[in-house]
């Protein structure tokens, strides 16, 4: 059978290359980072010049830079990033402290024809003689002739897989977000991730104020107080949940952090395990522990009185009535319930303990 033979060829091939993999692999990979480390300039030094040293070493991606394809100026050749440095000085100077620039210039300096700014803004001759020609240079501002696909194309070129696996399609593409809507390449704003703000959450905010506001209420996790931030649950690139969580369900987002509610728990309650936003949500609360609704309301939007005398919900009931009950004062049914989660007590199936 020729298709079998062909497997068999096949496997003896797959298991050479392994051999030579194995034997070869290791001292490319050592000569590679040795001919890197070689390319950092030599003032290079310092806490955080060692950890860019570290992104870049692990990077070699600098060392395939091309122009950028722009077809709204397609006859234009590249000029070099001394020409553009001599009409945009300032911006050069910001860029400077950039990863992409660190890379770039490294890779530059072995290989001349390594372009610079060329490689995010294409072939600049044309743009260097008409200046003020739209669309001659390739823009990542909204004023920009260049389309935002193109913008992102150029990006991903280099960006592409990993967390942005589900970039293409995700509500941000959608809605024509570019990537220069939440990176700014040409400045170092952020200590982390070249974000176009200080921190993630202020670069969310752009857009989305009124969430960043809900986390001032009552009760919020610790995002405002530094320890968390939006992209701990959400992933902003895109992702196969909505709404771009970071995980495959609700729950999982969760029990990223809280994995005492995963259980497992002999006796279970069923809104719990079915979703967390039953009872709580997210972003903040005027109630406590980001509950959706005040005690005991939460509980009896699904429970009636089964089990108990019929009266709850009368005034006479309340703190300040006539019969006080202790099911709807001080901690409401939790007085009784307090393992709302689930029970692993084996008199724990009304969840007492
Ligand atoms: C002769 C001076 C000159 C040279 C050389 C030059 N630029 Fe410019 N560039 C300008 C001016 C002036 C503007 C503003 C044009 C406007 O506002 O209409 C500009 C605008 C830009 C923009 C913004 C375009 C947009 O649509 O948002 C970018 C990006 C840019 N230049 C990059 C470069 C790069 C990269 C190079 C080198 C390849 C370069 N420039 C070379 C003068 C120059
Ligand atoms: C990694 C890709 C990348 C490289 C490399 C790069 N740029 Fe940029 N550049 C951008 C992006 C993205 C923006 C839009 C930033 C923003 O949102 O304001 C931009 C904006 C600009 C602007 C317009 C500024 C404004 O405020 O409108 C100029 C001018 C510019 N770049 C020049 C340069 C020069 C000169 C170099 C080389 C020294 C360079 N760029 C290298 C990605 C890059
Ligand atoms: C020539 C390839 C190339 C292009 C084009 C490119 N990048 Fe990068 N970029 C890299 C490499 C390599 C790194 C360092 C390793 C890494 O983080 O993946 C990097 C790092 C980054 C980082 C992480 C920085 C950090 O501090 O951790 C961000 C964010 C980023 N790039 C955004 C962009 C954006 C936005 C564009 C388009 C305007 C762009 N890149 C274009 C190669 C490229
Ligand atoms: C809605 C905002 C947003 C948009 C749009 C966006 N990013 Fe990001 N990106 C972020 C945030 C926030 C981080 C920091 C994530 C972290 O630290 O875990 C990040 C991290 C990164 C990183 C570094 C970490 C990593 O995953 O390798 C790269 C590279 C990157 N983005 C590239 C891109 C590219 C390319 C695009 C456009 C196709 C893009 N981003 C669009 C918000 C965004
Ligand atoms: C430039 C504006 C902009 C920025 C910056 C931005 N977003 Fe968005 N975001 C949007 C738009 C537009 C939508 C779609 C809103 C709609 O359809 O209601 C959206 C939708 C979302 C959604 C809802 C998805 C859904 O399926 O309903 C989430 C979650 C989200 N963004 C998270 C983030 C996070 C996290 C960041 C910061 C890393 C961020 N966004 C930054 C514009 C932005
Ligand atoms: C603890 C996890 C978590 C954090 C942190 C978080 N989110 Fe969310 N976010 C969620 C969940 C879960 C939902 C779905 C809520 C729902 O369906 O009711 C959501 C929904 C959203 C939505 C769409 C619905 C809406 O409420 O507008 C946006 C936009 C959004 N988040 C943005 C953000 C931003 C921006 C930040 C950072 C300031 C952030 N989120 C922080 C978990 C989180
Ligand atoms: C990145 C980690 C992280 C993730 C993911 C996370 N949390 Fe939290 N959560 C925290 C931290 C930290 C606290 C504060 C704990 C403390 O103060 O002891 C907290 C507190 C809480 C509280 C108590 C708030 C209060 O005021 O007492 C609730 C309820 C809660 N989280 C629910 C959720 C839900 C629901 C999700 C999923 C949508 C979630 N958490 C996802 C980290 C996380
Ligand atoms: C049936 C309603 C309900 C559901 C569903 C629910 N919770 Fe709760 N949760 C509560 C109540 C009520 C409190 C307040 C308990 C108290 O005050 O002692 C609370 C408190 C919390 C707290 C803070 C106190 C503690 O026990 O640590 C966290 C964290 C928490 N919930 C996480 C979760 C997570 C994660 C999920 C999803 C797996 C979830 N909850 C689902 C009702 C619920
Ligand atoms: C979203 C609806 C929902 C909410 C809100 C809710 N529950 Fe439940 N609860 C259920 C369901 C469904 C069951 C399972 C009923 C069954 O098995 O017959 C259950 C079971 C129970 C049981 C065990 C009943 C039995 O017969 O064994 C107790 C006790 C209970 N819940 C208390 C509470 C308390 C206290 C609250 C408020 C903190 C609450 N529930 C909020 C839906 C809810
Ligand atoms: C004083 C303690 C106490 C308080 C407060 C309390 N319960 Fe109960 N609850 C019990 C006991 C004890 C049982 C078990 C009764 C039985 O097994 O016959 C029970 C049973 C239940 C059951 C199961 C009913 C059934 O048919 O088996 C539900 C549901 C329930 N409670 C919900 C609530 C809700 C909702 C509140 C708040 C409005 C609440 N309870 C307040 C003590 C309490």
């Amino acid at each position: 059978m020729p298709s079998r033979t062909v497997g068999l060829a096949g496997t003896w091939v797959r298991r050479a290359a392994l051999v030579c993999i194995v034997i070869v692999a290791p001292v490319t990979a050592q000569q590679t980072r040795e001919q890197l480390a070689q390319r950092l300039p030599a003032d290079f030094s310092g806490a955080q010049a060692e950890r860019d040293t570290r992104q870049f070493l692990a990077a070699p991606g600098f060392a395939q830079a091309q122009v950028a394809t722009n077809p709204r100026a397609a006859d234009a050749t590249p000029v070099g990033e001394r020409v553009c440095v001599a009409c945009h000085q300032l911006e050069s100077e910001h860029f400077t402290h950039t990863l992409h620039a660190l890379g770039l210039y490294a890779a530059a300096k072995s290989d001349p024809t390594i372009p610079v700014c060329e490689t995010c803004h294409g072939a600049g001759s044309a743009h260097a003689k008409n200046p003020a020609g739209a669309g001659l240079i390739i823009g990542y501002t909204r004023s920009s002739a260049t389309p935002v696909a193109e913008q992102t194309g150029i990006c991903l070129g280099c960006h592409q897989g990993g967390a942005r696996e589900h970039w293409a399609g995700s509500i941000h593409q959608r809605n024509d977000l570019s990537c220069s809507d939440c990176h700014n390449p040409m400045a170092k704003f952020s200590a982390d991730g070249l974000l176009a703000r200080r921190s993630i959450n202020d670069t969310c905010a752009q857009c989305h104020n009124d969430v960043r506001q809900q986390f001032g209420r009552r009760s919020h996790m610790p995002l405002n107080e530094g320890q968390m931030s939006c992209v701990d649950c959400h992933n902003p690139h895109g992702s196969l949940t909505t709404p771009l969580l970071k995980t495959t369900t609700v729950n999982e987002t969760c029990y990223q952090c809280h994995a005492e509610k995963r259980g497992p728990f002999l006796f279970e309650h069923a809104p719990v395990r079915e979703s967390c936003l039953n009872c709580h949500t997210p972003h903040g609360s005027n109630q406590h522990a980001l509950l959706v609704a005040p005690m005991p309301f939460l509980c009896q939007q699904c429970h009636s009185q089964l089990g108990h005398p019929n009266d709850l919900q009368t005034p006479a009931s309340l703190a300040s009535g006539a019969h006080p009950d202790e099911r709807l004062i001080g901690r409401a049914c939790l007085t009784c319930h307090a393992q709302v989660h689930g029970s692993n007590a084996p008199s724990g199936p009304k969840f007492h303990e």
